[in-house]
């Protein structure tokens, strides 16, 4: 079943030169990085409605900044897998490549992607809750908790987009517009429950795109997706790229 799926995708890809691809948390799993709905996943162990609102912030940002903390030290002890560099080396063989995440861990780019959407926004960035301006901040651990801006004293919070808020509105149009306009959309590493970013697929899908999805598990696209294929990412995109076998292209 998974050759044939993996020949067959590779077949579609072959044959597409506009390509979007949307990742989850399940991408950056091999390298380390908890998902989020998993076995062990955080909201497993942690409830998000403490740690990852706008309301959690206001009522203790000591508590949400330790939490961020903690999650900055994991993500720095680890290193792209060959998911994620597999999606990076695909970046420059595609005439169109959008890589649209839903990960906050910036592994993708650390992995060499750039034309990247980052759709919740990013760990390693902090944003000022006055100023509205945006900072990078690689400290692991951060030197001060809470952290406050430089500039004009208030508090920062991180650059990440929290239950109940809007995503950034350049970030989804692009994200919208790349699944649009892709001939073939990669859905990889997503539990495909939480939106808008599990609509895109279905907008790839309505503009006459092939859907691909990877993923261990079943999840409420599959039924939806051209093809379904079973297993994990990092062991997957490779399999794939050797299937696709550039040549010189
Ligand atoms: N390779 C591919 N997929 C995997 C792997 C792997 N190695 N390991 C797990 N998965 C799959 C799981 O089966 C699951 O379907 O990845 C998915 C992870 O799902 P979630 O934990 O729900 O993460 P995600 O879909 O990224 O969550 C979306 O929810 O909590 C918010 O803002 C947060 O961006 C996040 C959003």
């Amino acid at each position: 079943m998974e050759n044939r799926d993996l020949s067959r995708a590779a077949d579609l890809l072959r044959s597409a030169r506009r390509i979007a691809v949307l990742t989850g948390a399940g991408i950056s799993a091999e390298s380390g990085v908890p998902t989020f709905r998993g076995p062990h996943g955080l909201w497993r162990q942690f409830r998000a409605e403490d740690l990852a609102t706008p309301e959690a912030f206001a009522r203790d940002p000591k508590l949400v900044w330790e939490w961020y903390d903690w999650r900055r030290g994991i993500i720095a002890g680890v290193v792209p897998n060959p998911g994620h560099r597999t999606l990076a080396e695909w970046e420059a063989r595609f005439p169109e490549f959008a890589l649209i995440t839903q990960n906050v861990d910036g592994l993708h780019a650390k992995a060499g992607s750039q034309n990247l959407i980052e759709l919740h926004g990013n760990i390693w960035k902090m944003r000022c809750t006055k100023e509205d301006t945006v900072s990078d901040d690689f400290d692991s651990p951060l030197k001060k908790i809470p952290p406050f801006c430089p500039s004009c004293g208030a508090l920062l919070r991180p650059h990440i987009v929290w239950f109940g808020e809007s995503l950034d509105t350049t970030m989804i149009s692009r994200a919208f517009a790349a699944s649009s306009a892709c001939e073939v959309m990669l859905v990889i590493g997503t539990s495909s429950v939480v939106y808008p970013a599990a609509a895109l697929p279905i907008r790839a899908g309505e503009s006459g795109a092939k859907i691909i999805e990877v993923n261990p598990d079943p999840t409420p696209l599959s039924s939806y997706a051209d093809i379904s294929i079973r297993g994990k990412a990092g062991d997957i995109l490779p399999r794939l790229a050797e299937c696709l076998d550039f040549g010189d292209r």
